[in-house]
């Protein structure tokens, strides 16, 4: 499906009136079912007032790494960062965190509300180098949507 459709859809989920975990995990799957690379599919947040990150929704296989500290993992510098990190290549990194064997590359995109980054956007491929400058700006209109419903 293209980024255009999806975009149509995450809009109809997100004016949709189910919980905001239930709205976010449907993006998730939609995201996770329709880009053939996108493997695995999630949301952490900063987790109250704690320097670390917590899985809100995801799809995909569950994963052990519910919590990350800031500054731990690409998710982590993504919390201190507040800049995309785009990873063509995990076995090239030295502060990451495996989630599963499978995975050759991820995408981590900060969510922005008020100018805060109050979380992230996580997505791992079993496809070496599969993410361009069109995932980027996919998974950030995806953010800014979102920062509407949590913010
Ligand atoms: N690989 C991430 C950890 C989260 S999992 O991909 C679900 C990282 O290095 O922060």
């Amino acid at each position: 499906m293209s980024f255009k459709k999806l975009k149509s859809q995450v809009e109809e989920i997100i004016g949709g009136g189910t919980s905001v975990e239930g709205r976010l995990t449907a993006i998730c799957e939609l995201l996770q079912e329709n880009v053939d690379y996108y493997d695995w599919v999630g949301f952490y947040f900063k987790n109250g007032n704690k320097e670390e990150l917590k899985l809100h929704s995801f799809a995909g296989e569950p994963t052990d790494h519910t919590i990350i500290p800031f500054g731990k993992g690409i998710c982590g510098q993504v919390a201190v960062s507040n800049e995309n990190f785009v990873v063509p290549d995990v076995k090239a990194q030295d502060n990451y965190i495996a989630c599963s064997i499978n995975v050759k590359a991820e995408i981590v995109v900060p969510l922005f509300v008020d100018g805060e980054n109050i979380g992230q956007i996580d997505i791992d491929s079993h496809t070496a180098d599969p993410f361009s400058k069109e995932d980027e700006e996919f998974l950030e209109w995806v953010n800014k949507k979102v920062a509407r419903i949590v913010g």
